[in-house]
């Protein structure tokens, strides 16, 4: 017994150093920084042979005398993207799970008066972060930021950044082994050095206070050696200017009212917003709204609301890769906008700023979730730690972003002691850090009886809203007429069908009956009959179908009608439109 509580306390200290990082907000709206994208080199390790003491690839060594040598090198090595996934650039690394290292040198003026940070959009899903040979600091999670300050280890004119990554799936990661989407490795997100003030705005916090449409509510933490600081909000547009000040601990709180024009999807209003300290400023455009539920209604400011969804993975079809950048946004947000959307359900993990940011503005509502899927070893004691770190990065990102109305703990997680456990601790710690949303998971372990489909998972009781993943007419037979289905909550709360569908190749044509046709009209069949079965669920407050287009996964292995791909979308890996997708854009524009 003694010997598993050392063990256990070295491994929780690993965590936590895993864990310790800086969460500086408000990366995307500082304008001092050097972004660090563009072309990096790689060493492909696939034996972790450069971690060893006597290899040591983060020191980038070079031989000095005649008999020095070095089994690997940057040099005349692979070059990559980044951002982006590295199985896309090299097509040896097409299936490819394992360490790759990433070098990148810069030159700065370093300014003695400020302070430097490195920060990660996104890397999948290990990594240690070396700069000038020298260890910063690592990351575990595959789809979240993370920031570390390097002020100390930066140098004036050339630095060396050398990121090890490493993307192998494993029991004790989140998500698990079994994924059905590809595990796109690598730094796949924007780098950037920010510089900031010796004393900063680390963080801030601006939303309108839950359920109050003329009241904003928030808090402004400061970072540095000047703490108790006059600090000034000021939303011009809204002729508002609000002057506090902040603690010995740099934090301040603040609750104003204001009539502001609300954000809505028919309005996607956002304001520019200055925070100003007496050593920094932030401007961030802000959109102002309430979200709540009242019975089994979602209310949008005040207002009942249908969530006409759909589910998007962060994938371009066409190129076979991750999404990424502001013009991969647009274009999938643009189609789920040309579906008469007013909500999309950004699966499985957070998706990257450009795609919030993106959709905030199209007046698109929004589902952020963290991959809690499938098989997560819940049981694992160290596990808690992990999910409510990986859910605050999630939520400290985006917190600021209206356009989020939902927050999902996890989808499609079998009910035990230690799941509904741990989903009970992270609702409560996600309500803690943000009162003010939503709060959902996707469930499928929902009871089918004859006709009737029964929502009796308890894990609800802790939800705000009823998400359901279900296949009927794919994975499922209709078990009556789709209109004669009955649905039964034991909870008087929304319910959203988080995911439907049913996969069909693209040109491939034939009886509309047969699942094994993959046929486009099987699938357009589908649809109406999910559609006919929607009409009689009178708690049904939104849809999602799954997904808006086929996309990648190992798990799809038909040679002819998969190969590869997960043909549930309803547009097909080169970006054309399939017959279902015409049906489900009827029913949103004739739906209010
Ligand atoms: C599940 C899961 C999805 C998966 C889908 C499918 O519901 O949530 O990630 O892709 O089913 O089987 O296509």
């Amino acid at each position: 017994m003694k010997i598993k509580i050392v063990i256990f306390f070295v491994f929780a200290l690993s965590v936590k150093t895993i864990f310790s990082q800086v969460n500086l907000g408000n990366v995307y709206d500082r304008n001092e920084k050097l972004c660090l994208n563009g072309k990096w080199q790689i060493i492909v390790d696939q034996y972790d042979y450069g971690r060893s003491r006597w290899v040591a690839i983060w020191e980038d060594k070079k031989p000095q005398g005649k008999t020095d040598f070095y089994e690997y090198s940057f040099d005349g090595g692979p070059v990559v993207d980044v951002p982006g996934d590295f199985n896309s650039q090299i097509s040896q690394l097409y299936y490819y799970e394992g360490t790759v290292w990433y070098k990148k040198t810069f030159d700065i003026s370093k300014k003695a008066d400020k302070r430097y940070f490195i920060c990660f959009g996104a890397v999948n899903y290990l990594s240690e972060i070396y700069l000038n040979k020298n260890f910063v600091g690592k990351h575990e999670g595959g789809f979240t930021s993370f920031q570390f300050e390097v002020t100390d280890l930066l140098k004036d004119g050339e630095n060396m950044l050398i990121v090890c990554v490493n993307n192998k799936r494993s029991k004790d990661n989140i998500p698990a082994l079994d994924i059905d989407w590809f595990n796109y490795g690598g730094i796949t997100r924007d780098v950037f050095l920010v510089e900031t003030p010796e004393s900063f705005i680390k963080d801030n916090f601006i939303q309108l206070k839950k359920s109050q449409v003329n009241v904003v509510k928030g808090w402004i933490q400061l970072q540095g050696s000047k703490l108790n600081q006059n600090i000034r909000i000021s939303i011009p547009e809204a002729k508002i200017e609000q002057k506090l000040k902040t603690d010995d601990k740099g934090f301040a709180e603040f609750e104003f009212t204001a009539k502001l024009v609300l954000w809505s999807p028919e309005n996607p209003k956002l304001y520019k917003v200055n925070i100003i300290s007496e050593t920094d400023t932030i401007n961030e455009l802000i959109g102002f709204r309430t979200i709540e539920t009242k019975g089994t209604d979602i209310i949008l400011n005040g207002k009942p609301i249908f969530l006409k969804g759909i589910n998007i993975h962060e994938e371009i079809p066409q190129r076979r890769s991750r999404a990424y950048n502001e013009t991969d946004a647009i274009m999938l947000l643009s189609w789920a906008k040309e579906l008469g959307c007013n909500f999309v359900r950004l699966a499985h993990y957070p998706h990257n700023e450009y795609m919030v940011r993106t959709a905030e503005k199209m007046g698109l509502m929004i589902w952020s979730e963290i991959p809690v899927y499938w098989g997560i070893d819940f049981a694992n004691p160290i596990m808690q730690d992990k999910l409510n770190f990986m859910l605050e990065e999630m939520v400290m990102r985006d917190k600021n972003r209206c356009g989020i109305i939902i927050w999902s703990l996890s989808n499609e997680t079998s009910p035990s002691e230690a799941r509904n456990k741990c989903l009970k601790n992270m609702a409560e710690f996600c309500r803690s850090i943000d009162p003010t949303r939503l709060l959902s998971s996707a469930l499928s372990n929902i009871k089918y009886s004859q006709n009737k489909v029964i929502i009796n998972d308890t894990i609800v009781k802790h939800l705000d809203i009823i998400a359901v993943n279900e296949y009927l007419g794919w994975y499922r037979p209709w078990p009556s007429k789709p209109e004669e289905v009955i649905w039964e909550s034991e909870f008087n709360k929304p319910l959203i069908i988080s995911e439907f569908g049913g996969e069909a190749l693209y040109g491939n044509h034939g009886p509309d009956d047969i699942a094994s046709s993959w046929s486009e009209e099987f699938q357009e069949k589908l649809y109406k009959e999910q559609i006919r079965m929607f009409t009689t669920i009178p708690f049904l407050r939104g849809t999602c179908p799954w997904i808006l287009a086929d996309f990648n996964s190992p798990r799809r292995l038909h040679p002819v009608f998969q190969d590869g791909w997960n043909r549930k979308g309803l547009i097909s890996d080169k970006g054309f439109k399939k017959k279902a997708w015409f049906i489900m854009k009827e029913y949103y524009t004739n739906k209010n």
